[in-house]
């Protein structure tokens, strides 16, 4: 898989998705987080009667990343079956930078890839670790 192929990661993303527990919003959505050493770990939204204590897919994928070992992160596929690209919340943009740094968030839908940037430019002049030296 060259460097811009992300097509296994789209895929891993779209089959996770169809595992999320959205019974409140129905809005489905799956993640894929590429790391360094290219494995792919997954992630759906998990949604709670609360609301609140909602988990965005992104947020599911990072914490199991982290809690499998890994470090280190290249990019992140995020999939909702929408027309109009699905962005990683507030929420999921600061625990991606906090763990993934500027990684590529690659956007797509059920069909098609719908949107590519770097997390620096979605999420400019975060507050992390740096802030506290
Ligand atoms: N959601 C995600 O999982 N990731 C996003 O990038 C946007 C929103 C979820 C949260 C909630 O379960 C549903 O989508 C509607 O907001």
């Amino acid at each position: 898989m060259s460097a811009s192929d992300a097509t296994a990661l789209v895929a891993a993303a779209r089959a996770v998705r169809l595992n999320a527990a959205a019974r409140y919003s129905g809005f489905k959505v799956g993640a894929a987080l590429e790391a360094e050493d290219g494995t792919i770990i997954t992630g759906c939204n998990v949604e709670n009667a609360t609301y609140g204590l909602t988990v965005c897919a992104e947020r599911v994928a990072v914490f199991k990343a982290i809690s499998e070992g890994h470090r280190r992160f290249r990019r992140v596929v995020v999939v909702a079956d929408a027309a109009t690209p699905t962005p990683p919340c507030g929420a999921c943009r600061q625990i991606l930078w906090e763990f993934g740094g500027n990684l590529e968030v690659i956007l797509a839908n059920t069909t098609e890839e719908t949107g590519r940037y770097q997390l620096a430019d979605l999420f400019p002049l975060p507050f992390d670790g740096g802030s506290l030296e």
